[in-house]
C-alpha cells in the first residue's frame, strides 16, 4: 500500500482499516466516541450498549490485524467501557495489557451531585509479550530525588512515568507528579494558545507525544482510526513519524488535514512538556483573602458548561 507520510481519509474506520495489509502498523492510538451522547457533526454518540460493544469489538479486532507482530496499540477510553473493553482485548483479541494508565486533566465538567471526572483511561496493549518497542529515556521526567530532595544517587536522565489522588499536582511534586502513572495534563480547553478551535475532544499533544515516543521509533507507521482534530496526526509528523488515519466527518477531516499541513517535521510539540513544573504553585499564587479585602471576586478557573468542553476524548 503506497501511502503519502502522513495520510488521512473522509472515510468509516472499519472501510479503511479493512483496506490496510494484516501486520504493517507499528503503533495504533484510538480515542473512540465514550457512547455518552456528545455532538459531533455525523456520528450519533449514543447506541445501545450492545450495539456500542458489537461495534468497538468490529475495529478492535482490525487493529489487532494489522499491527505487525511486535506492535502496540493505546486505547483512550471513559469509565463507562473500560471495563468492558480491557476484557475484551485481553480475553478475545488475546492482545496484554502492560499498563493501566489514568490521564489525570483538569478544566473538566463542573458536576454538583457527583464528582467531576477528571481522568480518562489509557490502556497501553502489546501483541507480544517478549517483543515490543517501549523507548524509556525520550519520556524520562525529573524524579523526586533530583526535583525535591537533591540526591546524589538519582538517575541523572530522571525516571519512567509510574495511579494516585491529587489535589494540585504542581502541590505535590514529590508524590504525585507526573513520573507516576496517573499523567497530569491538563485537556485542551477552550482558552488555550493549543486548541485547533473545531473539535472539543482535541487531546493535548503533549499526551500523545508520550505515546508516540515510547511505543514507536522514527519512521514507525502511526495509526489512529478516529482522527478528530488531528493530534495525533500533529504529533507523529512532528516525530518524524508515518501515519494514516480515518475519519467520518467531511469537515473534521479537512480541518484536521489543514492543521496537518501548518505543521512541520521536528516542530516542538504544543503544551508544557512537564505541566507539574510550569504551573504556578500556591505559594506563589493570588490569596482569596486579599482579593476580598480590595472588594474582588475571587478568580478560579471557569468550570466547563457546555458539550464543547466535555472531557475530551
Ligand atoms: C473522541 S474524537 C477523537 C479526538 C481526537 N483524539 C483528537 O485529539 O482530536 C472521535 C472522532 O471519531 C470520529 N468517528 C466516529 N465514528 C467514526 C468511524 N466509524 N470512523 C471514523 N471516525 C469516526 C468522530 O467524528 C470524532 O471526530
Amino acid at each position: 500500500m503506497a501511502r503519502s507520510s502522513i495520510h488521512i481519509e473522509n472515510v468509516d474506520c472499519l472501510q479503511g482499516l479493512k483496506a490496510i495489509d494484516e501486520g504493517t502498523v507499528d503503533l495504533a492510538f484510538a480515542d473512540p466516541p465514550f457512547n455518552i451522547g456528545y455532538d459531533y457533526d455525523v456520528y450519533h454518540d449514543l447506541q445501545t450498549d450492545e450495539a456500542y460493544l458489537a461495534w468497538c469489538g468490529d475495529w478492535l479486532s482490525e487493529i489487532k490485524r494489522v499491527l505487525k507482530p511486535d506492535g502496540t496499540f493505546w486505547l483512550a477510553i471513559g469509565d463507562e467501557y473500560a471495563a468492558e473493553l480491557k476484557v475484551m482485548m485481553q480475553r478475545q483479541l488475546g492482545l496484554t495489557c502492560r499498563s493501566w494508565v489514568i490521564w489525570y486533566y483538569t478544566f473538566g465538567v463542573n458536576c454538583t451531585r457527583k464528582f467531576s471526572r477528571s481522568h480518562a483511561h489509557l490502556f497501553h496493549m502489546i501483541k507480544d509479550p517478549d517483543s515490543f518497542t517501549f523507548n524509556a529515556d525520550p519520556i524520562r521526567v525529573p524524579s523526586a530525588r533530583q526535583l525535591v530532595y537533591g540526591d546524589r544517587r538519582a538517575n541523572p536522565k530522571g525516571r519512567l512515568p509510574d495511579d494516585t489522588w491529587i489535589l494540585r499536582p504542581q502541590d505535590t511534586p514529590d508524590s504525585f507528579a507526573s513520573e507516576e502513572d496517573t499523567w497530569y495534563f491538563a485537556r485542551v480547553a477552550g482558552t488555550f494558545k493549543e486548541r485547533a478551535g473545531f473539535h472539543g475532544c482535541q487531546m493535548p499533544e503533549q499526551l500523545l507525544g508520550r505515546i508516540i515516543r515510547v511505543s514507536s521509533n522514527a519512521g514507525d507507521l502511526v495509526l489512529d482510526p478516529f482522527v478528530g482534530s488531528g493530534t495525533t496526526a500533529a504529533v507523529a509528523k512532528k516525530l518524524g513519524r508515518r501515519f494514516v488515519g480515518f475519519e467520518l466527518s467531511a469537515e473534521y477531516a479537512a480541518k484536521a488535514a489543514a492543521r496537518i499541513n501548518r505543521v512541520r517535521v521536528g516542530a516542538a510539540l504544543d503544551g508544557p512538556a512537564q505541566p507539574t513544573l510550569s504551573a504556578p504553585s500556591t505559594r506563589e499564587g493570588r490569596r482569596l483573602e486579599g482579593q476580598r479585602e480590595k472588594g474582588k471576586r475571587p478568580t478560579r478557573p471557569r468550570p466547563a458548561t457546555s458539550q464543547q468542553n466535555l472531557p475530551g476524548l
